[in-house]
């Protein structure tokens, strides 16, 4: 277990992130707050953003809390990153909320917050799931196909193995599954292959830009003209392995989500469809601990797209824990206009 409260001197910057479908997950970990207060009878509760980033659902949710007078003082948020540089930005950005204990900042990945979270009240999570565009334009992350920075891909690199060091050690099979699987990349054989044959000869491109040329060249010319990058799917396939993202997101399913309290509600995103399988399968059974508060996934409108591309593949997933007063007492639909 290796959460900790932050307590570091990295520079800061400004994020560059937008974050999505702010205003349906706002209402659905805001909105019970008032009842979930009076019947629990606790002094505080706590909401946890095991996704912090950027913080711009957090900030949303804070400016939703100010304006309910019940709530001041009585709602605090626990802010999760494993990325450090993120941690840092929001260490500036709340440091007014952290001074008054509103928000407290833990380095650390979501799936160890068990115990944390079970030492307080909490009764709401937000999993904004995969990379924010902070990482993403980091060249020392090596997420981008431009970065001339090294293949590394991790989003905490102090633990782990890069993406680099990966594809010189693993097996060509172990290599063709992950693209095939977490890439769904069609021609998954055939780059396995060459990757093993390329580190053979030459070794490994150093940055990620080198690797992401190295696959290019490998893909039928057609696809090199496409809307998207020809390298897209090995990315993602590499990023989901060196990161551990679809165990990370089992074990926060499986064994943090059970600790949040009777009533708490969750709002999980997306962005593809190995992970909004996990969190469908965990929250579809009406028999388990959790009740979906909407039937199928929310997605972005069309202006939200056009203003943010990124949130074309978003699909948020909220749902409430049950308990016999709350599962009575429950509203209906979140509606995602709001
Ligand atoms: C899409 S961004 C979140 C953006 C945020 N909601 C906002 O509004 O700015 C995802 C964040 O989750 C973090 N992250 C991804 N997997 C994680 C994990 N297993 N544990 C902790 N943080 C993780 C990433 O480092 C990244 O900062």
């Amino acid at each position: 277990m290796s959460i900790t409260p932050l307590a570091s001197s990295l520079k800061s910057e400004t994020t560059v992130h937008v974050p999505i479908m702010v205003a349906p997950i706002v209402q659905c970990l805001t909105e019970a707050l008032p009842a979930l207060l009076l019947q629990s009878g606790e002094q505080k509760l706590w909401l946890v953003d095991c996704t912090l980033g950027g913080g711009g659902h957090t900030s949303a949710i804070l400016a939703a809390l100010h304006q309910k007078t019940e709530l001041q003082g009585r709602v605090g948020i626990l802010g999760i990153d494993q990325d450090e540089r993120a941690l840092e930005r929001a260490k500036v950005r709340f440091s007014s909320e952290i001074e008054s204990g509103e928000i407290e900042l833990f380095h650390g990945r979501f799936s160890e917050i068990e115990d944390l979270v079970r030492s307080r009240p909490c009764v709401g999570l937000l999993a904004d799931f995969g990379f924010s565009s902070d990482q993403i334009e980091n060249p020392e992350r090596g997420l981008s196909f431009r970065a001339d920075g090294p293949l590394d891909m991790r989003l905490d690199p102090t633990r782990g193995q890069s993406a680099r060091t990966w594809l010189l050690k693993a097996r060509e099979s172990e290599i063709e599954q992950v693209l095939r699987e977490f890439g769904e990349e069609r021609f998954s054989k055939r780059i396995a292959a060459a990757i093993v044959d390329r580190r053979r000869k030459e070794g490994m491109p150093e940055t990620a830009k080198g690797f992401a040329d190295f696959i290019s060249g490998l893909m039928p010319a057609a696809t090199r003209y496409g809307r998207i990058h020809p390298a897209t799917r090995v990315f993602q396939a590499i990023r989901i392995q060196v990161n551990d993202e679809l165990g990370e997101i089992e074990r926060l399913l499986k064994e943090v989500l059970p600790q949040l309290r009777p009533g708490a509600r969750v709002a999980l995103m997306s962005f593809h469809s190995l992970e909004d399988r996990l969190v469908k399968i965990a929250l579809k059974d009406r028999e388990g601990l959790f009740v979906p508060l909407t039937k199928k996934p929310i997605e972005a409108d069309d202006l939200e797209v056009s203003r943010n591309p990124r949130s074309r593949s978003a699909k948020l997933r909220l749902a409430e824990r049950r308990s016999d007063e709350a599962g009575k007492s429950r509203d209906g639909e979140i509606d995602p206009d709001v």
